[in-house]
Protein backbone atom coordinates (compact mmCIF):
# COMPACT_ATOMS: atom_id res chain seq x y z
CA UNK A 1 0.00 0.00 0.00
CA UNK A 2 1.53 3.66 -0.86
CA UNK A 3 0.76 6.30 1.83
CA UNK A 4 0.50 3.59 4.44
CA UNK A 5 4.19 2.40 4.51
CA UNK A 6 6.38 5.69 3.77
CA UNK A 7 5.73 7.80 6.64
CA UNK A 8 5.72 6.86 10.09
CA UNK A 9 1.96 6.99 11.25
CA UNK A 10 1.83 7.57 14.91
CA UNK A 11 -0.38 5.16 17.08
CA UNK A 12 -3.15 7.08 18.67
CA UNK A 13 -3.35 6.83 22.43
CA UNK A 14 -6.38 7.66 24.42
CA UNK A 15 -4.95 11.09 26.43
CA UNK A 16 -7.14 13.14 29.02
CA UNK A 17 -8.81 16.05 27.42
CA UNK A 18 -7.09 19.00 27.40
CA UNK A 19 -7.90 21.75 29.81
CA UNK A 20 -9.13 23.82 27.64
CA UNK A 21 -11.79 21.59 26.25
CA UNK A 22 -15.17 23.18 27.18
CA UNK A 23 -16.80 21.55 30.09
CA UNK A 24 -19.84 20.84 27.94
CA UNK A 25 -17.53 18.17 26.62
CA UNK A 26 -16.62 16.34 29.53
CA UNK A 27 -19.64 14.48 29.66
CA UNK A 28 -20.06 13.03 26.16
CA UNK A 29 -16.31 12.14 25.59
CA UNK A 30 -14.15 9.64 27.34
CA UNK A 31 -10.80 11.44 26.33
CA UNK A 32 -8.87 12.73 23.09
CA UNK A 33 -7.30 10.55 20.27
CA UNK A 34 -5.78 12.85 18.07
CA UNK A 35 -4.77 16.13 19.13
CA UNK A 36 -5.09 19.32 16.33
CA UNK A 37 -1.53 19.21 16.47
CA UNK A 38 -0.92 15.75 15.18
CA UNK A 39 -3.49 16.02 13.05
CA UNK A 40 -2.06 18.79 11.22
CA UNK A 41 1.00 17.22 11.00
CA UNK A 42 -0.02 13.81 9.73
CA UNK A 43 -2.19 15.74 7.27
CA UNK A 44 0.61 17.56 5.99
CA UNK A 45 2.40 14.32 5.51
CA UNK A 46 -0.30 12.77 3.44
CA UNK A 47 -0.35 15.81 1.14
CA UNK A 48 3.70 15.64 0.52
CA UNK A 49 2.80 11.39 -0.04
CA UNK A 50 0.12 12.47 -2.56
CA UNK A 51 1.91 15.17 -4.42
CA UNK A 52 4.78 12.22 -5.28
CA UNK A 53 2.45 10.16 -5.94
CA UNK A 54 0.15 11.66 -8.47
CA UNK A 55 3.01 13.91 -9.75
CA UNK A 56 1.86 15.12 -13.24
CA UNK A 57 -1.83 13.49 -12.72
CA UNK A 58 -5.12 15.09 -12.75
CA UNK A 59 -7.08 13.57 -10.00
CA UNK A 60 -10.72 14.08 -9.13
CA UNK A 61 -11.19 14.20 -5.62
CA UNK A 62 -14.75 12.51 -4.40
CA UNK A 63 -15.20 13.16 -1.06
CA UNK A 64 -18.16 11.72 1.05
CA UNK A 65 -20.28 13.61 3.01
CA UNK A 66 -21.08 15.11 5.70
CA UNK A 67 -17.50 13.05 7.53
CA UNK A 68 -15.23 14.08 5.35
CA UNK A 69 -15.57 18.10 4.91
CA UNK A 70 -13.35 18.95 7.46
CA UNK A 71 -10.31 16.45 6.59
CA UNK A 72 -10.50 17.11 2.75
CA UNK A 73 -10.67 21.07 3.18
CA UNK A 74 -7.34 20.48 5.29
CA UNK A 75 -6.02 18.05 2.73
CA UNK A 76 -6.73 19.89 -0.54
CA UNK A 77 -4.75 22.96 0.87
CA UNK A 78 -1.60 20.62 0.46
CA UNK A 79 -2.44 19.95 -2.99
CA UNK A 80 0.39 20.81 -5.46
CA UNK A 81 -0.79 19.00 -8.89
CA UNK A 82 -3.93 19.75 -11.00
CA UNK A 83 -7.44 18.55 -9.20
CA UNK A 84 -11.04 18.52 -9.40
CA UNK A 85 -13.32 18.46 -6.28
CA UNK A 86 -16.87 16.55 -5.79
CA UNK A 87 -18.67 15.15 -3.13
CA UNK A 88 -20.99 12.49 -3.02
CA UNK A 89 -23.26 12.14 -0.16
CA UNK A 90 -23.73 8.13 1.31
CA UNK A 91 -25.13 7.79 4.86
CA UNK A 92 -25.37 4.43 6.83
CA UNK A 93 -25.90 5.99 10.01
CA UNK A 94 -29.48 7.95 11.09
CA UNK A 95 -29.40 9.52 14.16
CA UNK A 96 -26.11 8.04 15.95
CA UNK A 97 -27.70 4.28 14.61
CA UNK A 98 -26.46 2.43 12.13
CA UNK A 99 -29.26 1.17 9.97
CA UNK A 100 -26.91 -0.73 7.70
CA UNK A 101 -28.81 0.64 4.53
CA UNK A 102 -26.60 2.85 2.05
CA UNK A 103 -29.00 5.62 1.72
CA UNK A 104 -27.82 8.48 -1.27
CA UNK A 105 -27.88 11.98 -0.04
CA UNK A 106 -26.16 13.56 -2.94
CA UNK A 107 -25.13 12.30 -6.43
CA UNK A 108 -21.57 13.50 -8.14
CA UNK A 109 -21.59 16.27 -10.54
CA UNK A 110 -18.29 15.48 -12.32
CA UNK A 111 -17.88 13.05 -14.88
CA UNK A 112 -15.28 10.59 -14.12
CA UNK A 113 -15.08 8.94 -17.30
CA UNK A 114 -11.07 7.50 -17.69
CA UNK A 115 -10.25 9.71 -14.82
CA UNK A 116 -7.71 9.25 -11.89
CA UNK A 117 -10.22 9.56 -9.05
CA UNK A 118 -9.31 9.34 -5.32
CA UNK A 119 -12.00 9.09 -3.17
CA UNK A 120 -11.69 11.00 0.63
CA UNK A 121 -13.39 9.92 4.04
CA UNK A 122 -13.53 10.43 7.49
CA UNK A 123 -13.19 6.66 8.97
CA UNK A 124 -13.28 2.86 6.97
CA UNK A 125 -14.92 0.99 9.75
CA UNK A 126 -17.26 -1.56 8.27
CA UNK A 127 -16.17 -0.86 5.12
CA UNK A 128 -19.50 -1.01 3.15
CA UNK A 129 -19.77 2.71 2.16
CA UNK A 130 -16.37 2.81 0.58
CA UNK A 131 -17.29 -0.91 -0.97
CA UNK A 132 -20.32 0.78 -2.46
CA UNK A 133 -18.76 3.81 -3.66
CA UNK A 134 -16.01 2.02 -5.51
CA UNK A 135 -18.75 0.14 -7.10
CA UNK A 136 -20.29 2.45 -8.09
CA UNK A 137 -17.28 4.56 -9.56
CA UNK A 138 -15.88 1.46 -11.34
CA UNK A 139 -19.18 1.84 -12.61
CA UNK A 140 -19.27 5.03 -14.21
CA UNK A 141 -15.95 4.64 -15.40
CA UNK A 142 -13.39 5.55 -13.35
CA UNK A 143 -10.22 4.37 -14.44
CA UNK A 144 -9.05 3.75 -11.25
CA UNK A 145 -10.18 4.57 -7.63
CA UNK A 146 -7.94 5.17 -4.91
CA UNK A 147 -8.98 5.54 -1.31
CA UNK A 148 -7.86 8.34 1.34
CA UNK A 149 -9.08 7.82 5.04
CA UNK A 150 -8.33 9.69 7.86
CA UNK A 151 -9.43 7.02 10.37
CA UNK A 152 -9.26 3.42 9.94
CA UNK A 153 -10.64 0.68 12.54
CA UNK A 154 -9.80 -2.63 11.44
CA UNK A 155 -11.81 -4.10 13.93
CA UNK A 156 -15.18 -3.46 12.50
CA UNK A 157 -14.44 -4.30 9.04
CA UNK A 158 -16.82 -6.64 7.11
CA UNK A 159 -16.15 -5.66 3.24
CA UNK A 160 -12.84 -6.33 1.76
CA UNK A 161 -12.12 -2.90 1.55
CA UNK A 162 -7.97 -1.65 2.12
CA UNK A 163 -7.36 1.81 2.13
CA UNK A 164 -4.44 3.00 -0.03
CA UNK A 165 -3.96 6.37 1.99
CA UNK A 166 -4.57 6.01 6.07
CA UNK A 167 -4.05 9.16 8.33
CA UNK A 168 -4.28 7.20 11.35
CA UNK A 169 -5.15 3.45 12.43
CA UNK A 170 -7.18 3.33 15.83
CA UNK A 171 -8.95 1.21 17.89
CA UNK A 172 -12.72 -0.41 18.12
CA UNK A 173 -13.37 3.27 19.68
CA UNK A 174 -16.66 5.36 18.42
CA UNK A 175 -15.01 8.68 17.63
CA UNK A 176 -16.06 12.11 17.40
CA UNK A 177 -14.72 15.18 16.09
CA UNK A 178 -12.93 16.61 12.84
CA UNK A 179 -15.93 15.74 10.88
CA UNK A 180 -16.79 13.10 12.43
CA UNK A 181 -20.23 12.98 14.42
CA UNK A 182 -22.38 10.89 17.10
CA UNK A 183 -26.25 12.27 16.38
CA UNK A 184 -25.29 14.74 13.80
CA UNK A 185 -23.17 16.58 16.96
CA UNK A 186 -19.40 17.40 17.27
CA UNK A 187 -18.59 17.68 14.10
CA UNK A 188 -17.13 21.33 15.08
CA UNK A 189 -14.10 19.54 17.59
CA UNK A 190 -10.90 20.62 16.19
CA UNK A 191 -9.52 17.01 17.71
CA UNK A 192 -10.50 13.20 17.57
CA UNK A 193 -12.19 12.92 20.67
CA UNK A 194 -13.72 8.99 21.92
CA UNK A 195 -17.00 8.47 23.21
CA UNK A 196 -17.96 8.27 26.57
CA UNK A 197 -18.63 4.20 26.96
CA UNK A 198 -21.93 5.06 29.03
CA UNK A 199 -23.23 6.53 25.36
CA UNK A 200 -21.73 3.62 23.11
CA UNK A 201 -25.18 1.80 23.27
CA UNK A 202 -26.94 4.90 21.59
CA UNK A 203 -24.12 4.19 18.41
CA UNK A 204 -26.63 1.25 17.29
CA UNK A 205 -22.79 -0.53 16.98
CA UNK A 206 -23.37 -4.34 17.46
CA UNK A 207 -19.85 -5.22 18.56
CA UNK A 208 -19.74 -8.30 20.86
CA UNK A 209 -15.55 -8.59 21.76
CA UNK A 210 -14.82 -4.90 21.65
CA UNK A 211 -13.48 -3.53 24.51
CA UNK A 212 -14.94 -0.42 25.69
CA UNK A 213 -12.76 3.02 25.88
CA UNK A 214 -11.55 3.81 29.24
CA UNK A 215 -12.36 6.98 30.37
CA UNK A 216 -9.85 9.93 31.06
CA UNK A 217 -11.91 13.05 31.23
P1 LIG B 1 -18.59 1.86 7.24
O1 LIG B 1 -19.49 1.76 6.04
O2 LIG B 1 -19.05 0.97 8.36
O3 LIG B 1 -17.13 1.66 6.93
O4 LIG B 1 -18.81 3.27 7.89
C1 LIG B 1 -18.38 4.38 7.37
C2 LIG B 1 -19.15 5.54 7.96
O5 LIG B 1 -19.71 5.26 9.26
C3 LIG B 1 -18.19 6.66 8.18
O6 LIG B 1 -18.07 7.45 7.02
C4 LIG B 1 -18.81 7.38 9.34
O7 LIG B 1 -19.74 8.31 8.88
C5 LIG B 1 -19.53 6.33 10.14
N1 LIG B 1 -18.70 5.86 11.30
C6 LIG B 1 -18.07 4.69 11.46
N2 LIG B 1 -17.39 4.65 12.62
C7 LIG B 1 -17.61 5.85 13.21
C8 LIG B 1 -17.16 6.45 14.44
O8 LIG B 1 -16.39 5.88 15.24
N3 LIG B 1 -17.59 7.71 14.68
C9 LIG B 1 -18.42 8.41 13.84
N4 LIG B 1 -18.85 7.89 12.68
C10 LIG B 1 -18.46 6.63 12.37
MG1 LIG C 1 -19.32 9.35 6.89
Amino acid sequence: MRGTVKSKRPVPELHRLDRRVPSVHRHTLAGSAVSQRVLARRIAELGREMAADYAGTEVVIVALLNGSVLFVADLVRQWTGPMKLDFIGVSSYRGGLSSGRLVHTKDLRLDVRGREVLVVDDILDTGRTLEAVRRRLGALGARRVRICVLLDKPAGRISPVQADYVGFRIPDWFVVGYGLDFEEHWRNLPFIGVLHPELESRTGRQRPKAKPAPVLS
